[in-house]
């Protein structure tokens, strides 16, 4: 399709907002610019080593508030979010895997009635590497009397299950650069145009095939697994000749948002669950930045995301930093992990005296 005949970014939120005549226009600006804040990192990620400033200190960088390692890409892609977000008159305040606290919109500047919450970059252990890696950015509504009074955001304004999120989506540095994005009316893809330095429309209304013979776990972890995941991972395991009757394939890239992307793109299913390694930690992934964008947008894909007893996007969360048992993907795979979860496991079946023998059998 030539190029004037696509779509940009900015062309397909006036359309969207058209279907709202009374909106401002507010998320759009506020969408607009965390897109900029995405064109910029893409930018110094694609620069790697050869910006000298983004080397990785022997010695390491700081610690974050999860106790994980900061790469000095986590930190300027943090930055950049801020600056990039704080001016614009839309933002109540922001939260992100980076800060301990919310970041209050500076004095200077006009405060609106959204809250950003993001993770800026996401897969930052892949960066050395060279692979890819993305950031993931939640849209909420502030709360009334924040917009009302304009006074300083708090955790608890940010406590919202995801539902409510207005927008949420994406940004991929792989091979192209990448947006995806949902404002709660389908998904839509963006690929960056290098040469326009524009975001345009090349994935209308992505879909997620329902089913699929792909799975995405980091089995390095099964012993701590719950007996729903085990059970799960073994039939996928045992294939042809086994209770699901194929054979599956087995993915694990280590940056969530860019199997995210394969799985939106030809389906499949992702599974960080909960489990037993860490009684500190229910779950490796964070419920507001990670696992409620990604599920919004997996949800609108008509696909599906749960902690395997509870849809995630029900989830009331109570901390901003709380991880959570994450599954997603195709619709037809995560119902069947749900059932596993909802199902007794062996510890609660009779023993086989009775069950099995026949001596109390029906
Ligand atoms: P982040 O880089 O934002 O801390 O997130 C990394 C996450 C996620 O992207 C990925 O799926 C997971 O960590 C990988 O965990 P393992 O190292 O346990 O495989
Ligand atoms: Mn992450
Ligand atoms: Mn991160």
């Amino acid at each position: 399709m030539p190029l004037s005949q696509r779509w940009t970014l900015t062309r397909y939120l006036i359309e969207e907002r058209r279907r709202f005549p009374q909106a401002s226009g507010d998320l759009n600006a506020l969408i607009l610019d965390v897109s900029i804040a995405c064109k910029a990192i893409a930018r110094i990620v694609a620069y790697g080593a050869l910006d000298s400033g983004m080397a990785v200190p022997a010695e390491g960088g700081a610690v974050n508030v999860q106790g994980e390692v900061q790469k000095p890409l986590d930190v300027l892609s943090n930055e950049i979010f801020l600056h990039m977000n704080e001016w614009n008159g839309e933002l109540a305040g922001m939260a992100s895997e980076e800060m301990d606290s919310p970041s209050q919109i500076p004095q200077v500047f006009p405060r609106g009635k959204y809250l950003l919450v993001f993770d800026p970059l996401d897969g930052s252990s892949n960066i050395d590497v060279n692979v890819s890696v993305g950031s993931i950015f939640s849209i909420l509504r502030a709360p009334q009397d924040v917009i009302d009074s304009g006074r300083d955001v708090t955790e608890a304004d940010f406590l919202q299950p995801g539902a409510t999120q207005v927008a949420a989506g994406y940004a991929l540095y792989g091979p192209t650069t990448m947006l995806v994005l949902t404002v709660g009316n389908g998904v839509a893809g963006f690929t960056l145009n290098p040469d326009l330095g524009e975001f345009v429309l090349t994935h209308k209304n992505i879909q997620v095939p329902a089913d699929t013979q792909e799975f995405a776990i980091n089995s390095s972890n099964s012993r701590f697994w719950e007996q729903p995941v085990t059970r799960y991972v073994n039939e996928c395991l045992a294939g042809k000749t086994g209770p699901r009757g194929k054979d599956f394939n087995m993915r694990w890239i280590a940056s969530m948002v860019a199997e995210a992307h394969r799985i939106l793109m030809r389906g499949g299913v992702f599974l960080y669950p909960r489990d037993t390694k860490d009684p500190n930690k229910p779950g490796r992934l964070r419920l507001l930045y990670e696992a409620n964008p990604i599920g919004f947008v997996m949800e609108q894909a008509g696909g599906r995301c749960t902690t395997g007893r509870q849809p995630m996007l029900g989830v009331q969360p109570t901390s901003l930093h709380q991880r959570i048992g994450l599954i997603f993907g195709s619709k037809n795979e995560v119902e069947l992990i749900e059932r596993y979860h909802s199902e007794p496991g062996p510890s609660a079946a009779p023993p086989p005296l009775f069950a099995e023998r026949g001596l109390f059998r029906a």
